[in-house]
C-alpha cells in the first residue's frame, strides 16, 4: 500500500487508472471500517482511503484532541485489506487557509445529530467534498451506522451533480450488538457491559413497528425512559422515514428507528432500518 501525504502525489499516482472506490475514515479502524474497504475493491480495481481527523467536524468542547489516533496500526489493517494507497494528508494540506468555503446542506442537517451537534454536518460535508475533488473517485462507500451523514452525502451529490456512486455498507456489530465504533474505545468496563442497551431499545422499537404498532411517540418515549433510567443521557431516539429522515407522516414509508445517546463520557450512535426484518 502506498501511503500518500500531499493532493499532488495523490493525484500524480491515481492519473489513467480506470476505476477508483474511495473510502473516507478518520482512522482508528475497526472491522466495520474493514467491511467497507472490502466493498470498495468489489467496485473498483483501485481502492483508496483516507485517514484524516477533520477539525472543522468537531464542536467546541467535542472530542477532536482526543480521538485516537492510531496510524501505524491503521496502515497494517490497511494493507492487509489490500487497500492501494492511503490519502493522509497534515492538516494544513487540506486546510492551507482558513476554511471560508463551506457546503451549506439543507435543514435535515439541523436535526438529530445536528441538533446537538451544531455545524458537525456542514464540517462533514465540507470535508468529504474537498476529498471527493481530490480524490476524484467514480465509487464512494459510507458506512450506515451514520445513517444522517449518508443521507447527507447522498444529497450533496444528487444535488450538486457530482459523478460519483455512493455505495452503502451495513453496520458491523460486535456479538451483543453493539455497533462498532471508533468511539467504542472510551467505554470504561462497565460502560461496556451496558452500551448493546441502545441497540436493544432500537430493536424492540423496530419489532413493535413489524408488528402493526404506530404510536411512534409512545415507543420513542418508552426508550428513551429506559435509557434515562438505566443512567443514559439520551439525546435523541426517533422514528423517521428511512428515505428522507422526516417524521413520518400517514402513508406507510419504510421507517427506520434512529438514536444517539451518552453513557458517562462517551456518545453513541445506532439506527436501525424497518426493512431488516
Ligand atoms: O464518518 C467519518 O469517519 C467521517 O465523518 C468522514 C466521512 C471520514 C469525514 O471526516
Amino acid at each position: 500500500m502506498e501511503v500518500l501525504r500531499t493532493i499532488s502525489a495523490l493525484r500524480a499516482r491515481l492519473k489513467g487508472e480506470g476505476g477508483v472506490a474511495f473510502v473516507p475514515t478518520m482512522g482508528n479502524l475497526h472491522q466495520g471500517h474493514l467491511e467497507l474497504m472490502r466493498i470498495a475493491r468489489e467496485h473498483a480495481g483501485c481502492v483508496v482511503a483516507s485517514l484524516f481527523v477533520n477539525r472543522l467536524q468537531f464542536g467546541q468542547g467535542e472530542d477532536f484532541d482526543r480521538y485516537p489516533r492510531t496510524f501505524d496500526e491503521d496502515c497494517e489493517k490497511l494493507g492487509k485489506a489490500g487497500v492501494d494507497v492511503l490519502f493522509a494528508p497534515e492538516e494544513a494540506e487540506l486546510y492551507p487557509v482558513l476554511q471560508e468555503v463551506t457546503v451549506n446542506l439543507p435543514p435535515i442537517a439541523e436535526e438529530l445529530c445536528g441538533a446537538s451537534r451544531p455545524g458537525h454536518f456542514r464540517g462533514m460535508a465540507t470535508v468529504v467534498l474537498k476529498l471527493f475533488n481530490i480524490v476524484q473517485p467514480h465509487y464512494a462507500v459510507f458506512g450506515k451506522k451514520d445513517c444522517q451523514q449518508l443521507h447527507l452525502v447522498r444529497k450533496m451529490v444528487s444535488q450538486l451533480d457530482l459523478p460519483i456512486a455512493i455505495v452503502a455498507g451495513e453496520t458491523v456489530r460486535e456479538a451483543d450488538g453493539l455497533a462498532m465504533s471508533s468511539r467504542n474505545r472510551y467505554l470504561t468496563e462497565a460502560e461496556r457491559l451496558e452500551a448493546p442497551r441502545l441497540h436493544y431499545n432500537l430493536e424492540k422499537v423496530l419489532l413493535a413497528l413489524a408488528a402493526g404498532e404506530r404510536d411512534f411517540r409512545r415507543l420513542e418515549t418508552e426508550a428513551r425512559q429506559d435509557l434515562a433510567n438505566r443512567g443514559w443521557k439520551v439525546d435523541y431516539l426517533e422514528v423517521r422515514e428511512a428515505e428522507s429522515l422526516a417524521r413520518p407522516g400517514f402513508s406507510e414509508p419504510k421507517l427506520v428507528v434512529l438514536g444517539a445517546a451518552w453513557l458517562g463520557k462517551t456518545r453513541l450512535i445506532d439506527n436501525l432500518e424497518m426493512n431488516g426484518f
